[in-house]
């Protein structure tokens, strides 16, 4: 099979205490932390990272500031490790994981994919006429957001050289492209997701840097009771609340400490092979809806 998921991004930051206080509220599970590196968990398992400072065993940073160091993504079987890393030429490290650079700069490490045993649960109920699967039966609110899995991760990329640094993906690591906009950049999905996009490389910011970690929740109330609590806790909202053209998903985003932002997201489209690789001269509309309001206040 080949890359199943995102395993872990490592960030390196200014500020440790604010970006564990910053994850913390948006629904992370804290692992470990000390003076300076913290390790998040999603319910997926997949590991976050923050290292205070910078780090010499990590490739020099892309941009200035705090900012994603190392996306590694979990392979299926020890074959397909060695195989894939052979075709990026990473080479093990102490803890086992294979890394290397790609074209941008970015590290990237391949290890085995993690095991979930993380299961949903019942969807929730919800009624429209002619499909209620609600009776006698009131809402309340989700509660405390809890990020099920990091779904996607977009990068930004110097116009120059576009194109070899997507070849690192799609050549290297076998990911394949789905939406190619090419004023924009190319979506990219791995071989064991059925995401729309795991992955983006966006050129049109024309310098390297994190664009955003996505991160996906149960369902559309998560995406807004999500954000309105890292809104009343103080973290500034990047994006208002809208859903997307490209991948559909509903989305919300947040500044982060850590550099970039980080995506609140659900109802991304689903896709297999019949998909293809979609083609677009312009770009599409970034959005089909944002959230408008005559009113500031409630
Ligand atoms: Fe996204």
């Amino acid at each position: 099979m080949g890359v199943q998921r995102i395993e872990s991004v490592i960030y390196t930051v200014d500020d440790l205490a604010t970006n564990v206080r910053f994850f913390d509220d948006f629904g992370l599970t804290l692992e470990s932390a000390d003076d300076v590196t913290a390790v998040f968990r999603t319910r997926i398992g997949q590991s976050l990272v923050l290292h205070a400072g910078d780090r010499a065993d990590l490739p020099p940073a892309v941009e200035r500031g705090p900012t994603a160091r190392e996306i590694v993504w979990g392979v299926d079987t020890v074959d397909e490790l060695v195989r894939l890393s052979a075709r990026i030429g990473a080479s093990r490290s102490e803890d086992g994981v294979f890394r290397t650079v790609d074209r941008t700069g970015f590290g990237v490490g391949l290890t085995i994919a993690g095991i979930s045993d993380f299961s949903p649960g019942p969807p929730r109920p919800a009624n429209t006429s002619g499909a209620v699967t609600r009776v006698n039966q009131a809402l309340s609110s989700v509660g405390r957001v809890r990020p099920i899995r990091m779904c996607h991760v977009a990068l930004n990329i110097p116009k120059a050289g576009q194109e070899e640094a997507v070849a690192f993906y799609v050549d290297g690591l076998e990911f394949i492209p789905t939406d190619v906009v090419k004023p924009m950049g190319t979506f990219m999905r791995v071989e064991g997701d059925a995401d729309q996009h795991n992955f983006l490389l966006c050129h049109r910011p024309d310098k390297a840097g994190i664009n955003h970690v996505s991160y996906e929740v149960a369902g559309f109330d998560d995406v807004i009771e999500g954000g309105n609590h890292m809104i009343e806790k103080g973290w500034p909202e990047a994006r208002k609340l809208g859903r997307h053209t490209v991948g559909s998903n509903v989305f919300r985003f947040v500044h982060a400490p850590c550099g970039g932002r980080v995506e609140l997201a659900a109802d991304m489209d689903r896709i297999d092979d019949t998909y293809g690789t979609r083609v677009h001269e312009t770009t599409p509309p970034h959005h089909i809806w944002t959230l408008r309001s005559s009113r500031e206040t409630s």
